[in-house]
């Protein structure tokens, strides 16, 4: 089966979406259910995030709850219909997760997102978990997880589920601090999933640096099924994040240059709870060029405390991919995912015409 064909899965799968696939990411603190039913009016798959503590007096599993009760409401769903929208999780401390799979079984979610497990291989629990309530409840829900490294791809495979994201070193926020770009990632996950003869049951998207109709069809080209942006949909009208960070998003150039990958962007929020395999693109920050210039982390945290309890958001980290530079306005999620959309034709034109 060819990687044409398996693009079918996506859309036969979520009937609702156009095509070439479009996912926002589960962006934790950056979604809501509002902007995830603008992606799938604009025909993608919308996702919030469902956060990463499952114990049974969480914040986040109570948010969960409200999010959902919201996303029906929204998208006029009822209590036997799929809810068309993904819930996305960061499973490093997967105590409890059973917690959130009963509540995302209640709503009956369309998909869940597992992604950035201590190691690799604990998202086998959490499938079979998964697996166990679709059975239980006649549940049609599809899992998406997301993978840095071929080897982490392949763990996926084995684990049974549906779509791996492959996220290159390009990518906003947090991803594997040992990783490749997507042109080495890309081809070399599609041939794992060739590999093991599974291109008939799970499609592949890309994510990392993509933001417009060039980066979607690079990708295709290398493998894909469809895409997934995150720091793109920061930069949406419909994107809950704070003004200061959609303008640094949008007035950012050369992401070569403006952008880095590193630890230190959770050490100055006091987020730096993450398994050592990971770290996280943002925009270089006056917390960065603070550090860089001798400023101890012990002061850089005080100095980010100090400005969030005044209120101010400019010492916050900006997540951000390294295209960033390629984003230079805040659009409507529908400008966006159908102006990508045509833009692919165009390009695939082009390309036609040129070779
Ligand atoms: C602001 C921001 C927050 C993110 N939060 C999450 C998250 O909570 N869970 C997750 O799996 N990935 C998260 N990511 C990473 C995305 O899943 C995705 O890999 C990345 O955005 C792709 O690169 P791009 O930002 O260049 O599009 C985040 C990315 C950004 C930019």
């Amino acid at each position: 089966m060819t990687a044409v064909e398996s693009t079918k899965l996506l859309q036969k799968w979520f009937s609702h979406t156009t095509s070439p696939f479009i996912a926002n990411a589960p962006m934790l603190g950056f979604t809501d259910p509002e902007m995830a039913n603008a992606v799938n009016q604009a025909g993608g798959l919308g996702f919030i995030s469902g956060g990463f503590n499952f114990k049974p007096e969480s914040t986040h599993l109570s948010d969960l709850e409200k999010s959902l009760v919201n996303t029906r409401s929204i998208t006029g769903t009822t209590s036997t219909e799929t809810l068309p929208i993904g819930v996305g999780f960061i499973t490093f401390s997967p105590v409890g997760f059973e917690n959130a799979v009963t509540i995302l079984a209640k709503y009956r979610v369309a998909a869940i997102w597992l992604a950035f497990p201590k190691a690799d291989i604990d998202h086998g629990s959490l499938v079979q978990m998964i697996r166990d309530s679709q059975k239980k409840n006649g549940w049609d829900v599809k899992i998406f997880v997301q993978v840095g490294t071929v080897q982490s791809a392949n763990e996926a495979i084995d684990e049974g589920v549906d779509v791996l994201v492959a996220q290159g070193t390009d990518a906003g926020g947090h991803q594997w601090a040992q990783g490749a770009g997507l042109m080495s990632l890309l081809p070399e996950v599609r041939d794992a999933v060739r590999a093991k003869s599974a291109s008939d049951r799970i499609a592949i998207l890309g994510a990392g640096g993509i933001v417009d109709g060039r980066g979607c069809v690079a990708a295709l080209g290398l493998g894909a099924d469809g895409i997934v942006m995150g720091t793109r949909f920061v930069a949406t009208a419909e994107c809950p994040a704070p003004e200061q960070i959609k303008q640094t998003i949008v007035s950012a150039t050369d992401g070569a240059v403006s952008t880095v990958k590193s630890v230190q962007h959770d050490v100055f929020q006091s987020t730096d709870v993450w398994p050592a395999q990971y770290d996280g693109r943002a925009v270089i920050g006056i917390s960065y060029t603070d550090s860089q210039s001798g400023v101890t982390d012990e002061e850089v945290i005080q100095r980010y405390n100090d400005a969030r309890k005044m209120g101010q958001d400019h010492r916050r980290t900006v997540w951000a991919g390294a295209s960033v530079g390629v984003i230079d306005a805040v659009v409507s999620v529908d400008e966006l995912i159908k102006g990508i959309q045509q833009e692919v034709k165009e390009v695939m034109a082009r390309i036609t015409a040129n070779i």
